[in-house]
């Protein structure tokens, strides 16, 4: 059988670990030659080891907050493999837990840095490659608090509704050049991203807090990476300016249900004992 991706060369920024190094896993056993980025050059290196049996993987050690080191690994890539097919803009942090009065302000600038600012150092050093090629899908990743408030989570949320605004705007100005811009909606994952974030003493108790609905919401990272490998596909060539989303309103609503009914059943089942 013919595979997915097959010849394709993908940058996913952030696939060191979590969603981003899934979706290179499935995108290297699709057939596709994959870049992938971090700040941490050990755990990169490691992911880079763990990945290089299933194809060809460039690691690249950049933080897309800053536009050299974008531009930088742009460049390094193309040298490698002469084109970027897709580009899944997938780094992203959330930073400190809590409220606006207490969080320091250069933690949640940062925040805005890397998810919002380096979102668009990608495209902007992506898009001129693509646009000579006549050809280039671009993903850029929503998540928590674009859609809902996003209480002391207000960087990241603020991020990801602009990434929508953005992305949106991107698919219409690129419109007929072979160029296309969709938003990739990963729904939950526990990765270290919501595991192992710092809080302050305010927000550490109301991380604790969400736990139950972490384990409610959460899906196998390999729901979000199947998803990645279709929307790339050539089943959705020309496809622009939309959502591909794991976790819709619809099936929100049915998990909401199964938990309640789950724990109306635990709570009558202890009452009759
Ligand atoms: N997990 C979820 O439930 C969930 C839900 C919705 C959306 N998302 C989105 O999915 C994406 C991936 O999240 P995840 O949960 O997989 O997070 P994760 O496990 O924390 O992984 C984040 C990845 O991004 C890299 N990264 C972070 N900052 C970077 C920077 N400035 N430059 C380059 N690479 C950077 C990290 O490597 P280094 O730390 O080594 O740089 C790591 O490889 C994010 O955009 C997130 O908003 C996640």
């Amino acid at each position: 059988m013919s595979k997915l991706l097959e010849g394709q060369v993908a940058l996913i920024t952030g696939g060191s670990r979590g969603i981003g190094y899934a979706v290179a896993e499935a995108y290297l056993r699709e057939g596709a030659k994959v870049v992938i980025c971090g700040r941490d050059q050990a755990r990169l290196k490691e992911a880079a080891a763990r990945l290089s049996p299933l194809g060809e993987i460039q690691a690249i050690l950049c933080d897309i907050s800053d536009l050299d080191q974008v531009e930088a690994m742009v460049a390094q890539a193309i040298a490698r493999f002469g084109r970027i097919d897709i580009l899944i803009n997938n780094a992203g942090i959330s930073m400190t837990y809590g409220r606006v009065g207490d969080i320091d302000p250069r933690r949640w600038a940062y925040v805005i840095a890397v998810n919002l600012i380096g979102t668009f150092n990608c495209c902007h050093a992506v898009i001129p490659h693509m646009l000579r090629q006549g050809k280039g899908k671009i993903f850029n990743l929503k998540g928590y608090g674009a859609d809902f408030p996003s209480p002391r989570v207000t960087a990241y949320g603020a991020t990801k509704a602009a990434i929508v605004a953005f992305t949106r705007s991107l698919a219409r100005e690129y419109r007929g050049t072979g160029v296309t811009a969709n938003i990739f909606s990963p729904g939950m994952v526990k990765t270290d991203l919501i595991l192992n974030g710092e809080a302050t003493a305010e927000g550490r108790p109301h991380r604790e807090k969400i736990g139950w609905f972490i384990d409610m919401m959460a899906n196998p990272v390999e729901m979000p990476a199947a998803l990645a490998v279709k929307m790339a596909s050539s089943e959705n060539d020309g496809v622009t300016g939309k959502e591909f989303q794991i976790m819709t309103k619809r099936k929100f609503l049915f998990r909401l249900m199964k938990y309640g009914l789950k724990r109306l059943a635990g709570r009558s089942a202890r009452s009759s004992r």
